[in-house]
C-alpha cells in the first residue's frame, strides 16, 4: 500500500482543489492510503532563512508545518497542487515549498504528481509554468515526475470540466 500526500494550495474551493476530490476519490478506490492538507486551512509562515534546521535539524518556527514534516517524509507519492498565478505556482505553495528545506536532504524518495488549472485554454502554458516547481523539485532529489493533471481553460471556482475531473480520478486510481 503507498502512502499518497495531497496538498492543494488554492486559496478557495476552486478548480485545483476540485481536481484534488476526484485524484483522492481514485487513490482511495485503489486502496492507497492518502492524507490530504489544503494550505487554506493551515498557520504557514514564511521561511525566516534563519538556518536553525540547517544548524540544528529542524524548523524551530511554531506552527502548523512540524505536523506535517514527518507526513511529508513519511510520503511515498506527493502530489502538489496549485492554481497558475503570473504563469508560475501560487505564492501559498513556494512558501511551503520553501518551508520544506529542513528537508532538503531528508526527504527520501518520492513519485510526484503536479495539478495546475489555469484560464489559458492551452497545456503547454501549464506546463512551461510548472517549470520552476520542476527545478525547485530537483534540488530535493525529487525528479521522477509520474503525472500532471491539467485544468486548462478555468477562471470561475467551478469551470473546471467533468472530463478533466475524470482524467484527475484516473490518474488518483492507477497509483
Ligand atoms: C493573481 C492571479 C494571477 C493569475 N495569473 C494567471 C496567468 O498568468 N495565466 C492564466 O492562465 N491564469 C491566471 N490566473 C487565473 C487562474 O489561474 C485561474 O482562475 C485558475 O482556474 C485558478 O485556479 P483555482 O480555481 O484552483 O484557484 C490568475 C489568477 C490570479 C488570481
Amino acid at each position: 500500500m503507498k502512502n499518497v500526500v495531497i496538498i492543494s494550495s488554492s486559496m478557495r474551493k476552486g478548480n485545483s482543489d476540485k481536481l484534488c476530490d476526484y485524484f483522492q476519490k481514485g487513490v482511495i478506490e485503489s486502496r492507497n492510503k492518502v492524507e490530504r492538507i489544503n494550505l487554506r486551512d493551515i498557520e504557514l509562515k514564511f521561511c525566516l532563512a534563519c538556518r536553525d534546521c540547517y544548524n540544528f535539524g529542524n524548523c524551530t518556527q511554531n506552527d502548523d508545518m512540524n505536523k506535517i514534516y514527518p507526513i511529508i517524509k513519511a510520503a511515498d507519492v506527493l502530489v502538489l497542487a496549485t492554481p497558475i498565478y503570473y504563469g508560475e505556482m501560487s505564492g501559498q505553495l513556494k512558501v511551503f515549498l520553501d518551508r520544506l528545506y529542513p528537508l532538503f536532504t531528508s526527504i527520501g524518495k518520492k513519485d510526484i504528481y503536479l495539478i495546475a488549472s489555469c484560464y489559458e485554454n492551452d497545456t503547454s502554458f501549464i506546463d512551461s509554468s510548472l517549470k520552476s516547481i520542476k527545478r525547485v523539485l530537483s534540488d530535493f532529489g525529487l525528479v521522477n515526475i509520474k503525472g500532471i493533471v491539467y485544468g486548462e481553460n478555468t477562471d470561475e471556482p467551478n469551470d473546471i470540466s467533468s472530463k478533466q475531473l475524470l482524467a484527475a480520478y484516473n490518474k488518483g486510481k492507477a497509483i
